[in-house]
């Protein structure tokens, strides 16, 4: 039988609680969802922007919840007869039971941060730890003041490889995280001029991204993208955080992992590559050159932190872009089928530059066409237009035969696309929904990308629904 995630005693202690009531002896995980939440999870109250969990401790506790950590101050508002820890405040309980967590575990813990590629990175970790013992990583985009410590506090006392993503929108939010998370290896994957609307500049964002090396572990080894403008900055900001170790990757040579050599397939690419001074050769099971670099900072860590190299390179095969990040459907049409490449989570300038590459790089057969149909990128400040307009380049460098474009500030680009790119605009992305349907034919790829808010979700399902793929998980 394997042991509970908390005994009751070790999480009323770590949490600095009192027990109220009949509560389980034994915790089994930890949640802040009562929807969620599975029979044995210990129910954590986070008040949050728009939801406070104590109106939802009546629900967990009827969902099987062997406790709730909820506030003093709530109590007189709670179910008389429920189980509960008491504590003056939830969230810092959740921290203080993420730094116990991290306090009594033996694992080796990597923690992964950078503008774009965490999570694509995060889980290519996941897959290539599981290789070499018991791994526990964030859950989805898990990586802010709650993510992390709810990640932490979940963590098993037995695991073998801890995998954290951290994520920020402003100064001084990563710091108070890599603190708890204390990481004996740390990615920073790329800096990227992304959340512009809260930094004065991108050296602004490479410094914020830097406080990741205030909580790596004494002899912690740092792990940089060479191929990066920020790569020098970064480099200094470590050694004057006093880290010893750096590790770099990229596609020149001189980076200790580097590429030798990249083909594409479809779906995927197969990659010789150096990692740390060994030769190896793997495939990866998604599409793009982001992928392969990404690739060469997950096998460098799983280097670092002693795991079996070989293997990691093997299970890269099994790796997939999840939904709204690089999915591709095949959708039947009348007299064939046409690919659909659903980007549509979020958007910035570098995500949506790797994702015009992967649309260029994909194969069409005529007459077919390379469709880009591309929304707003949010939170860019005053730069937005510019750096809309400035996507005309990798438009025609990556071949795209037609844009679609959705936003005000893609206006900018519409201005500046060549004419005979340019398929249709509209204010909103709702709006292009109709004159999409009608001019897919078979052949085409139809990348579809933009920033959550713009809603560019909506139009990947019309298209699904007017051409039901015959399975949903197929990739390219
Ligand atoms: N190294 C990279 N360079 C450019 N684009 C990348 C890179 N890695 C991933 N991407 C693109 O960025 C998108 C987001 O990737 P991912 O979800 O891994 O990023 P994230 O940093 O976790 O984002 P979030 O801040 O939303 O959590 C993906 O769709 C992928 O196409
Ligand atoms: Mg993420």
């Amino acid at each position: 039988m394997s042991l509970p995630l908390w005994t009751l005693d070790a999480f009323t202690e770590a949490a600095g609680g009192e027990v109220r009531g009949d509560a389980g002896a034994e915790i089994s995980g930890i949640s802040i969802d009562s929807r969620s939440l599975e029979p044995g999870d210990a129910f954590v109250a986070i008040t949050g922007d728009r939801l406070d969990g104590h109106d939802y401790v009546a629900a967990a506790l009827e969902a099987g919840a062997s406790v709730a950590l909820v506030s003093e101050s709530r109590m007189s508002d709670l179910p008389e007869d429920g189980r509960y820890v008491v504590v003056d405040d939830p969230l810092e309980a959740m921290r203080q039971l993420g730094v116990a967590a991290r306090a009594r575990t033996d694992a080796r813990i990597v923690a992964v941060t950078g503008s774009v590629g965490k999570t694509g990175t995060k889980e290519a970790l996941r897959l290539t730890l599981e290789q070499s013992g018991k791994v526990h990583a964030s859950v989805a985009s898990f990586n802010n003041h709650w993510g992390v410590p709810l990640t932490l506090a979940r963590m098993p006392a037995d695991t073998d490889f801890g995998v954290f993503e951290i994520g920020m929108n402003h100064a001084d939010e990563i710091r108070p995280l890599v603190k708890m998370v204390r990481p004996h290896v740390a990615i920073i994957t790329t800096v990227q001029p992304v959340h512009l609307e809260f930094f004065e500049s991108v050296e602004k964002i490479a410094q914020a991204k830097a406080e990741i090396f205030e909580g790596l572990e004494p002899d912690g080894i740092a792990i940089l993208n060479k191929d990066n403008r920020q790569f020098d900055l970064l480099k200094f900001l470590a050694s004057t955080s006093g880290v010893s170790q750096i590790h770099t990757f990229g596609e020149d040579g001189s980076a200790d992992s580097h590429i030798e050599n990249v083909a594409g397939f479809p779906g995927g690419s197969s990659v010789d590559a150096r990692v740390l001074g060994q030769e190896i050769t793997y495939k990866i099971g998604a599409t793009g050159r982001h992928h392969v670099k990404n690739s060469l900072a997950v096998l460098t860590a799983v280097s670092d932190l002693g795991a079996d190299l070989a293997k990691a390179g093997l299970a890269l095969d099994a790796m997939r872009s999840p939904k709204g990040r690089g999915e591709v459907s095949r959708l039947p049409v009348t007299g064939g089928e046409v690919a659909l490449i659903d980007e549509s989570y979020n958007a910035n300038p570098a995500s949506m530059r790797a994702a015009l590459a992967v649309l260029g790089e994909s194969q069409v057969t005529p007459p077919g066409r390379r469709i880009a149909v591309i929304g707003d990128m949010r939170e860019l400040g005053a730069n937005a237009d510019r750096l809309h307009g400035e996507l005309s380049k990798p438009i025609t460098e990556n071949g795209i035969d037609a844009v679609y474009c959705a936003g005000p500030h893609m206006h900018s680009l519409w201005q500046q696309l060549p004419q005979e790119l340019r398929a249709h605009y509209c204010e909103e992305a709702k709006d292009l929904e109709e004159v999409l349907l009608g001019d897919v034919r078979p052949g085409d790829v139809v990348m579809i990308k933009g920033s959550l808010g713009t809603r560019m979700g909506p139009l990947v399902e019309a298209l699904k629904n007017e051409f039901p793929p015959a399975d949903d998980s197929a990739a390219a």
